[in-house]
């Protein structure tokens, strides 16, 4: 076809500006088969092909090598999509590329992990789940995509959704936890956040909820490791933030590098098209994790790289990141047979129908504004969010003597620890876009305070050199020559406080550890500060929960900081001083010893729970079976009370539960009010106790509020080994608190 019949019929095919907020799905579904009805097969290939960002393309063209053979697939319309190109100036660069030199024109979408922020972080998404506050964390995430749909970005690879119940996988700092309705509601909030209601406005983002599945339950907590789990915990517990992004109509997913009981989720025809393609009628696209499609030969599941082609996107994988599997060999296994036009055609559908609601097609460079990329990108309203949440994620553990909050004047104040003046590792490990030394230390943050005098010494170095996303990071496990100076510096104090924790790039991925103890030289320096001042306040920052036993037994006041962001400092100095009360509640279990692990709430009663005056029952020998804080829990400056638990009625699989809870102290409060069901028998065994519903609750001194919980089937029922859900009758208790240990308990049964 002459190239101006192609442009005439691409202008008229594109150039109808439909207001996107008008734009139907079927409308959508015209021009996609418009479009592929005049696409070439690689054309389509290209489609499903993903690079990395491969030269400075600011610069020259790249003329040698790998670079300038991506170059020419640019140029030929044989690349769907890029990550890690950022900022407008790169993006309109790429898209220009794709987009005026191509014979179609189709545009790129634009990939980054905006996992929780692009230039100005928020909190891990750990610390940010631990708010429980759904409100917040889908603000935060509307303004992380504000932030980067303004630099650029149209898709970010978020959220994660995976559930782990293991301290040793560095991931579990980009999840929402252990358990499943938490991270199904955070999923949702999240998605909704990016997504926002209208994907072609150009402040949002198409969202992927990744990685599917079962990358948390990778064993031995150790990353990319085998996962072999079993019916009830794939359909109980992995599954379900799954299918919650799919209510919110994510737009995308990302498959896992792990195999799932001996199959790669890459190839994995039962996850990618059984589960999600049919029996969740998913209708956006799936993108393989970096390399995924490769390393199935790693695996030993695919013979060589065409073979992995052929199997990953028969098992339903879509588009290919840096792999070049599908750019260099779909074109033959289509010649072959090997590999069904049919399925190009459905998976280059999915591509394309994301890109027209992006509103990429009415205009490819809508994301590409340089002057409302310098207005947006750290602007006061980000940064004030980015507060907010880091306020509400701060858990307090332990504050004996009403420690906290500090007194705001007269005092003598010890700030020891090199993680305080830290202004990199509180931004987390996933900060690709963040500014270096960006984030407010609690060192700044405290300076804010002007009534006390305040000095600050680091102690000990937390890691030797620099720190950086691909490398290990280097412990000082030797070096404690300024543990003096500090013991000094915490003699002459009123108060001593403690930043003590792990460096940013100690958790995320390939960020897994053996040790759940504070790092290198850090608790034997906590022990010296404290052997010369008792009054001391540890604020934890960490990307995974720690087995902080002896701070448990010795330190009077305990605050879980997590990595909190670019606002770490302002967020953490306003709970110390009492200008917000802690409110935030464990999402993960903290475990009084790494070989405890897994170690979560909603675990099985097995047919031994002991405990016995015999060894014969589900023990160790060295440790109980408790944990050191449980899933759920957190305390606040104020104390609040439960009363008046009662079953209000149970109707056709609809049960309605109210619970009275008052603020017994002298200072407001917002308490998350949580509601365990255990389905006491059944025809597959269940938790001793589950999630089934929250609500947090502010009150004021000696107010009372009573919350309901109207329960449904959703909350009553499972999945059976089949994948069933079914809803069976019998007793249910029920058990209410402020977190998944403190309960007060009743029971009903279903008819
Ligand atoms: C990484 C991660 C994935 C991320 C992708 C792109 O290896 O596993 O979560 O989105 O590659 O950076």
């Amino acid at each position: 076809m002459k190239k101006l019949t192609i442009l005439l019929l691409v202008a008229i095919f594109y150039g109808c500006k439909t207001p996107s907020s008008q734009k139907s799905v079927d409308e959508i579904d015209k021009k996609v088969d418009s479009l592929l009805s005049i696409m070439t097969l690689q054309e389509k290939i290209g489609q499903m092909n993903q690079y990395n960002g491969f030269w400075n393309v600011t610069g020259p063209a790249p003329n040698e090598g790998d670079a300038a053979k991506k170059y020419e697939h640019l140029k030929n319309g044989w690349v769907g999509s890029m990550l890690n190109v950022r900022g407008v100036k790169e993006v309109k660069e790429v898209q220009k590329i794709a987009v005026e030199q191509s014979r179609l024109g189709i545009p790129l979408i634009i990939g980054f992990d905006v996992i929780h922020g692009y230039e100005t972080q928020s909190p891990i998404p750990l610390a940010e789940a631990a708010s429980w506050d759904l409100n917040a964390i889908k603000k935060s995430a509307k303004m992380a995509a504000k932030e980067a749909a303004a630099a650029g970005i149209n898709w970010t690879f978020a959220p994660m959704v995976d559930i782990s119940r293991d301290a040793r996988w560095g991931r579990v700092m980009e999840g929402a936890g252990e358990d499943p309705y938490l991270g199904s509601v955070i999923a949702k909030a999240r998605v909704e956040g990016f997504q926002g209601e209208d994907l072609s406005n150009p402040l949002t983002i198409a969202a992927c909820a990744k990685h599917f599945a079962g990358y948390g339950f990778a064993e031995a907590g150790k990353d990319y490791n085998t996962v072999d789990v079993g019916t009830s915990t794939l359909q109980n517990i992995i599954f379900p933030p799954f299918k919650a992004a799919i209510e919110s109509d994510v737009k995308t997913f990302m498959n896992a590098f792990n195999e799932l009981n001996g199959i790669p989720a890459t190839g994995n025809t039962y996850l990618q098209r059984k589960v999600l393609k049919s029996e969740w009628n998913f209708n956006g696209f799936v993108v393989s994790d970096w390399g995924s499609i490769m390393e199935m030969t790693y695996h030993g599941y695919a013979a060589n790289i065409q073979n992995a082609a052929e199997i990953a996107v028969n098992a339903g994988s879509d588009m290919d990141m840096e792999s070049y599997a599908y750019v260099n060999h779909l074109y033959d296994l289509v010649q072959e047979g090997k590999v069904l036009e049919t399925d190009i055609n459905d998976a280059v559908k999915r591509i394309l129908r994301v890109k027209f609601e992006l509103g990429l097609f009415d205009n490819p460079y809508l994301y590409c504004d340089e002057t409302r990329e310098k207005e947006i990108l750290g602007s006061k309203e980000i940064q004030d969010a980015a507060l907010d949440m880091a306020k509400k994620s701060i858990v307090l553990l332990k504050n004996e003597g009403n420690m906290l909050p500090l007194a705001k004047n007269g005092q003598k104040i010890a700030l020891i620890g090199a993680l305080a003046a830290d202004k990199n590792s509180p931004l987390g490990s996933w900060r690709i876009a963040a500014k270096d030394n960006s984030a407010v230390s609690v060192l700044e943050g405290m300076q804010q305070y002007k009534g006390n005098s305040l000095t600050y010494t680091k102690g000990a170095d937390v890691y030797n050199g620099d720190t950086n996303f691909i490398f290990e990071v280097n412990i000082n496990t030797s070096d404690t020559s300024g543990f003096s100076e500090a013991a000094t510096a915490a003699k002459n104090a009123d108060v001593v406080l403690m930043v003590l924790g792990e460096v940013g790039y100690q958790s995320g991925e390939g960020r897994s550890r053996t040790s759940l103890d504070l790092p290198g030289v850090q608790q034997k320096l906590l022990e010296t500060v404290y052997q010369a001042n008792k009054n001391v306040v540890l604020v934890l920052n960490n990307g995974r929960p720690l087995a902080i036993n002896w701070a448990q037994e010795n330190i009077p006041a305990i605050v879980e900081a997590w990595q909190l962001g670019s606002q770490t400092g302002n967020a953490v100095a306003q709970v110390l001083y009492g200008d917000y009360n802690p409110s935030g509640k464990l999402p993960m279990t903290f475990p009084k010893h790494v070989g405890q692990v897994p170690l979560y709430y909603n675990y099985k009663n097995t047919g031994r729970p002991g405990p016995k005056k015999e060894v014969f029952w589900a023990h160790y020998q060295d440790i109980d079976n408790e944990p050191l804080y449980p899933f759920g829990y957190g305390l606040s400056y104020t104390t609040f009370s439960y009363s008046n638990l009662k079953i209000n009625s149970v109707a056709n699989n609809k049960v309605s539960v109210s619970v009275s809870v008052t603020n017994t102290g002298k200072v407001a409060g917002k308490e998350v009010v949580q509601l365990y069901l255990q389905d006491v028998v059944a025809s597959v065994t269940r938790p001793v106790k589950e999630l089934k519903a929250f609500e947090m609750v502010s009150l004021k001194p000696n107010e009372t509020k009573t919350i309901t919980f109207t329960l449904t089937d959703k909350a009553l029922g499972f999945y059976d080994n089949n994948g069933v859900f079914k809803v069976e009758s019998g007793l249910f208790k029920v058990f209410v608190g402020g977190d998944s240990k403190n309960t007060m308990n009743t029971e009903f049964s279903l008819p």
